[in-house]
């Protein structure tokens, strides 16, 4: 899968893609990354890229010029691409909207900076806007990393376990269950003892119970009771009325 970064901050991308899972994912090419400088469209001396809103107001936005040219340049009409605009205003990124995202062969993301980008650019040369959260980054490229990040973890062969991926908190509408490694004591605080009891078929029920208990306290409104097993129906129905939800 490729992503092309287009951002007016190309030394931003130096570090995050060289470490860790991802990192090894773009030494082998199973995910490849080109970080495209919007400055090189600009056609002015200056390589200007930003300009003041029309209307008035706070700060620069980012010029339609070479935003467009620089999304021109990576467009291709033979590969399954999407044109994503990274800004606070683009809808939520979940779980479904990231596996989505993982269907296409070129994903172009559009990192925007100061005040936005120009709506036009929005409007008619991109696909999709996608916020990572509610609160306002200083620009989309940390958006763009965790974006890239998360639909890596869907490309074949990025992360070694399949069923990791497949079975992963949201898939299900469940939080993972909580997890220990040795000491089995800690500064005093023990490992909980149905984990140190070798019977597997408690274990699995006791996570069970956990990943409902904690996904009900910390985050109702995941859970998607049609993907729930019998089993874990009759757990919810059971922890409901234990913590009063
Ligand atoms: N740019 C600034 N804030 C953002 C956010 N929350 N998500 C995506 N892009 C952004």
């Amino acid at each position: 899968m490729k992503f092309y970064i287009l951002t007016i901050l190309p030394g931003y991308f130096e570090g995050p893609f060289r470490e860790g899972v991802l990192g090894k994912a773009v030494q082998r090419g199973d995910v490849k990354i080109e970080i495209v400088n919007i400055r090189d469209f600009a056609d002015d001396p200056h390589r200007t890229v930003d300009d003041t809103p029309y209307g008035g107001g706070e700060g620069m936005v980012l010029k339609p010029e070479p935003v467009v040219k620089a999304i021109e340049s990576v467009r291709n009409n033979e590969k399954k691409q999407r044109v994503i605009a990274m800004t606070p205003a683009g809808r939520l990124l979940n779980h479904a909207i990231v596996r989505e995202l993982s269907e296409f062969e070129e994903i172009i993301i559009v990192c925007g900076r100061y005040e936005g980008i120009d709506e036009r650019v929005l409007e008619y040369f991109c696909d999709d806007l996608i916020s990572i959260g509610d609160y306002v980054l200083t620009g989309g490229e940390p958006a763009a990393v965790v974006l890239i990040d998360a639909v890596s973890r869907f490309v074949p062969g990025v992360v070694g376990n399949r069923k990791c991926v497949e079975e992963d908190s949201f898939s299900r509408g469940l939080l993972d269950y909580p997890q220990w490694t040795r000491p089995a004591v800690f500064r005093g605080i023990p490992v909980p003892e149905v984990l140190l009891s070798g019977n597997h078929k408690e274990i699995r029920k006791w996570r069970m119970m956990k990943a409902i208990e904690r996904t009900l306290k910390r985050r109702p409104e995941i859970i998607r009771e049609d993907l729930l097993t019998e089993e874990e129906r009759e757990i919810l129905k059971h922890l409901k009325v234990r913590l009063g939800k």
